[in-house]
């Protein structure tokens, strides 16, 4: 009977002993060091978390290059000089480390992973203006660098321009000669539909929004009521 028993536990020792070895391994040091090192620095790592590409499996170091698996173990406890020394090795540019990438170097970046995406932007109007540094955006103008998300179309562009009637029924992602004429074929219908007296879609929707709500609220105080009322007409039968 003893016998089961100590193979059981053996087997069950065994299996912890590898998850905590494949746990080590799986050590990130980009994540761990920088989480250590707190404020600006750990920022990214906490917009990370949580976004479409940790839940992905893109880690720092398939953006940023480096090495990030130079072992940092328990954090904690090393020296000033170790740290330097982890650093240096974990983002040195032999492993190809891209600190803050700029122009080319960002659409390089992303390109690993997002060609269809980057070739696209690459050859718009906007894209050429951020190469040729005349002030179009970047891709993580738009998207956000640890924590991408879609942007909020047209609010996302009212830093750069002025008029955004009609930005949410084109691609921003490709602004072409083709874009702007259709943006001013939807500008001259929007103009037309103004003279006419019609309301401007965006605003019609938010008015009826808050009727809409006016009303509910008024439906949920009457039926509250009703039932307030059947329940003390019960209550009065029952005396
Ligand atoms: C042992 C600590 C440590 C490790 C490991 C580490 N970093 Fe850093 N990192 C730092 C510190 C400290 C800085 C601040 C700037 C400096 O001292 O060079 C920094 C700065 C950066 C920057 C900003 C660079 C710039 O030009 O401003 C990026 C990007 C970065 N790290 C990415 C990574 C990636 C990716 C990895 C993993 C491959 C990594 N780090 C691993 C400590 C670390
Ligand atoms: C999807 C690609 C991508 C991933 C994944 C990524 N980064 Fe970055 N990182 C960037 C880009 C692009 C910039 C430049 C941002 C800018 O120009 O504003 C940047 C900038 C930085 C900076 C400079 C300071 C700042 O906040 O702009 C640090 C430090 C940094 N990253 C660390 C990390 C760490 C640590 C991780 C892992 C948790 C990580 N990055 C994951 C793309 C990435
Ligand atoms: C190592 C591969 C890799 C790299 C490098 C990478 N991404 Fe991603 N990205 C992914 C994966 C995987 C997804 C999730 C699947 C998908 O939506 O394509 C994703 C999703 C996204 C999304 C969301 C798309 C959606 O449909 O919701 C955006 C935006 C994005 N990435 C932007 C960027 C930007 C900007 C860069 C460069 C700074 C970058 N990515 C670099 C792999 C990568
Ligand atoms: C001016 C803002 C803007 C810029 C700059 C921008 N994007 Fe986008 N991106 C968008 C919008 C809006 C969408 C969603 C609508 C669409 O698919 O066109 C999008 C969609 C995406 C997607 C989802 C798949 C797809 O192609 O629809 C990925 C991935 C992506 N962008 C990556 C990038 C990368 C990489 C760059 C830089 C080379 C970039 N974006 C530059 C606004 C932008
Ligand atoms: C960082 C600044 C910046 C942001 C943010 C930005 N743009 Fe642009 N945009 C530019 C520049 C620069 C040009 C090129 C102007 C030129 O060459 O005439 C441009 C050109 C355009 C054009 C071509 C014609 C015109 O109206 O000027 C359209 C359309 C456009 N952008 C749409 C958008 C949309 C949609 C967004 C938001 C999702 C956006 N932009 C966000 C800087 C920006």
């Amino acid at each position: 009977m003893n016998k089961k028993r100590y193979v059981f536990i053996t087997i069950a020792l065994i299996i912890c002993v590898v998850n905590a070895h494949a746990d080590q391994k799986r050590q990130n040091a980009c994540i761990t060091c920088h989480e250590s090192l707190g404020g600006e620095l750990a920022k990214p790592v906490l917009d990370w978390k949580g976004s479409v590409h940790q839940q992905n499996g893109v880690t720092c170091d398939n953006c940023h290059g480096g090495n990030a698996d130079v072992s940092v173990g328990n954090i904690k406890q090393l020296s000033q000089q170790e740290l330097a020394a982890q650093k240096a090795l974990a983002m040195s540019k032999s492993h190809g480390f891209v600190g803050i990438p700029d122009g080319k170097a960002m659409f390089d970046m992303c390109k690993q992973c997002h060609s269809v995406s980057v070739n696209r932007y690459e050859n718009s109007i906007m894209g050429e203006a951020y190469l040729n540094k005349k002030g179009g955006p970047s891709c993580v103008t738009c998207h956000n660098a640890h924590n991408n998300s879609m942007p909020d179309v047209p609010k996302a562009c009212e830093s750069c321009h002025k008029d955004t009637a009609g930005f949410d029924q084109i691609d921003p992602m490709n602004v072409n000669a083709t874009t702007i004429e259709k943006l001013s074929k939807i500008k001259i219908k929007l103009a037309e539909e103004k003279a006419k007296g019609k309301p401007l879609l965006p605003e019609f929707p938010e008015e009826l929004g808050s009727f809409q709500i006016g009303f509910v609220a008024f439906g949920v105080v009457l039926v509250l009521f009703i039932i307030g009322y059947i329940v003390y007409m019960i209550l009065e039968k029952g005396r």
